[in-house]
């Protein structure tokens, strides 16, 4: 199959898939993104053997090909992440949420994972601010995606020479160790205070047993429409403990959704006490 053909035969099929899309993950693909979309899923087609775009909406449709389907879902998805994104967000974090987590069992949400960077970002500032031991003994993050290829690599903790060339030496060498073929993987101690699991934000109740003091879900609302953001926001509330934390990007506000938070700053959301 070449490109061309891919395009040509995948304008109906395009439209399956986005629709797919729309109600398998939430995720809305706007009628500018469209080349994108079928770049990707071209892509698809082409390491899968598939013979067209048309064909790869037949199987996803089909739902009797798991493995296809996420591929899709993890192709259609932006996984761009780093470490320490947003320092102002982060700040806020170090400076008044993590001082008023309790002493004992701090529970901390990345909702849109990706590669593990911000789930490690989290740890390396808990490590940093009230010491590595405490962070160790009583924090645990969950981290969670809905692409397994993500959670995969956030769980092997190894990051690429671009990956890591942001961060400060003093915390490249604190946190991580090098592993060769300029590769860095993030020390075992804060590894294991991550967690890492595959969940679609689109299906709530979301199934955990023991409320978060802070939840990130920062560069993914934007993925979803003004109906699934509430949604996944008023779903995202219920497993807050009262008085805890949502941390959105600064450029994703909730301003113009009618839900439960109570807006603090830019990108940080507070559920009433
Ligand atoms: C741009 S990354 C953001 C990563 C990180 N939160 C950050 O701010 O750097 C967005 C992530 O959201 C994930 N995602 C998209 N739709 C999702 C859904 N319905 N449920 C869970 N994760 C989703 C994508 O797979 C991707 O890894």
């Amino acid at each position: 199959m070449n490109g061309a053909q891919a395009t040509m035969g995948g304008k109906e099929g395009y439209q399956r898939i986005c629709e797919w899309l729309q109600i398998r993950s939430g995720i809305t693909y706007q009628e500018k993104k469209k080349l994108l979309l079928v770049q990707r899923m071209q892509r698809v087609c082409e390491t899968c053997g598939i013979s067209g775009i048309d064909a790869l909406a037949d199987l996803i449709e089909s739902n009797n090909n798991q493995d296809i389907q996420l591929k899709v879902l993890h192709a259609a998805t932006t996984n761009h992440t780093y470490f320490f994104r947003e320092p102002q967000v982060l700040d806020f974090f170090r400076d008044t949420i993590l001082p008023t987590l309790p002493y004992n069992s701090g529970r901390i949400w990345s909702a849109a994972a990706s590669t593990g960077n911000e789930a490690y970002t989290l740890a390396m500032i808990a490590a940093q601010t009230r010491g590595r031991d405490w962070a160790k003994n009583n924090l645990t993050i969950l981290g969670t995606d809905i692409s397994e290829v993500v959670i995969a690599h956030a769980e092997a903790g190894i990051y690429n020479a671009s990956h890591v060339d942001q961060i400060p030496q003093s915390v490249l060498n604190g946190y991580f160790d090098p592993v060769g073929m300029g590769q860095y993987r993030v020390q075992d101690d804060l590894r294991r205070l991550c967690t890492f699991r595959r969940l679609n934000l689109k299906v709530s109740p979301y199934p955990f047993n023991k409320r978060f003091h802070a939840v990130f879900c920062r560069n993914v609302l934007y993925y979803f429409d003004r109906e699934h953001q509430k949604d996944i926001v008023e779903a995202i509330y219920d497993v807050t403990e009262p008085g805890g934390w949502l941390l959105t990007s600064v450029t994703e506000s909730l301003r113009d959704l009618e839900t439960r938070w109570v807006p603090v700053q830019s990108g940080v959301y507070r559920k009433v006490p």
